[in-house]
């Protein structure tokens, strides 16, 4: 584990939750006049180096946009590609995952994925349920929408049938109800490819990440690539809201007062 960690502000921090929109396979592909799935399957190899490096550098969560909310927009062939390989890239992955010591967590709504899917990726959660070294969370079918949408219907319920009383409701309880309930906030969102969106991934989680944004394509976006986006983290100054002056004053207490994290875990609170 490193010794700075994203408690600090600026020198050389590493972030503790890195999110990352994967952009880019598509354009990579088009530019080699292969097909769209050549991109695709490349992108699998950027998803191994960043994990790994990960590790290397003691971030404690990666969380991945594999599949969103949107791309059942696609032609149906990519689609059907898109999800073989996931399960794919599943098998041959959290084999490495394990071995490493990460634990693997799907995020989305997997409802719509077909069963097989659905199956093998519940028993790698549960084959990998009791490592701690990396989290990586895979979202799959996520929408930052749904997400909140989806923490709302059970609040709504909770008080409907007396369980809450919405007077009581926090951000830390709401945080709960979502998706990542129990895991830190996201302290870097990068984007590959180009674009500079937040395209509705971790929008309630991503309120204080910083932002990253590189015109690499996904496939091309290697440990060294990954490295220098962590470096860039590590010479930014985190002021959540204080003057420099106050966050020079205070050095590594900085974060101290920063808003207090919803995801954190001993903050989880007990309603359903
Ligand atoms: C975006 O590129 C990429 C995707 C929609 C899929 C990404 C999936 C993988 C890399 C495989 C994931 C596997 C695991 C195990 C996480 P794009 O198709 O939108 O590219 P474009 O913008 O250039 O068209």
């Amino acid at each position: 584990m490193a010794e700075n960690t994203s408690e600090q502000a600026g020198a050389g921090a590493v972030p503790r939750h890195v999110a990352i929109i994967m952009d880019g396979n598509g354009r990579w592909a088009r530019a080699r006049h292969l097909p769209r799935g050549a991109g695709h399957r490349a992108g699998v190899k950027s998803v191994r180096a960043v994990v790994e490096e990960s590790i290397r550098q003691g971030v404690q969560v990666l969380t991945l946009f594999a599949f969103s909310s949107e791309n059942w927009r696609r032609p149906r062939p990519e689609v059907d590609f898109l999800m073989q390989l996931f399960l794919t890239a599943l098998r041959s992955e959290v084999k490495k995952l394990k071995e490493n010591g990460g634990r693997l967590r799907v995020i989305g709504d997997l409802g719509a994925f077909p069963e097989r899917l659905r199956l093998e990726i519940a028993e790698a959660e549960v084959a990998t349920a009791a490592n701690t070294k990396l989290t990586l969370q895979i979202a799959a079918n996520y929408g930052g929408r749904w997400d909140l949408t989806e923490a709302t219907r059970r609040i709504a319920q909770a008080a409907a049938t007396g369980q809450l009383d919405p007077a009581t409701l926090t951000e830390a309880s709401l945080a709960s109800q979502l998706a990542t309930a129990g895991l830190p906030d996201p302290d870097l969102f990068i984007r590959t490819g180009g674009e500079r969106r937040l395209s509705n991934f971790l929008l309630w989680q991503s309120a204080y990440a910083e932002l990253y944004f590189t015109d690499l394509m996904w496939p091309d976006f290697g440990a060294a690539a990954y490295a220098e986006a962590l470096a860039d983290f590590g010479r930014r100054q985190r002021r959540f809201g204080q003057t420099s002056e106050q966050v020079m004053g205070q050095g590594a207490q900085a974060l101290d007062s920063a808003p207090e994290s919803p995801h954190d875990p001993d903050r989880v609170s007990s309603w359903p």
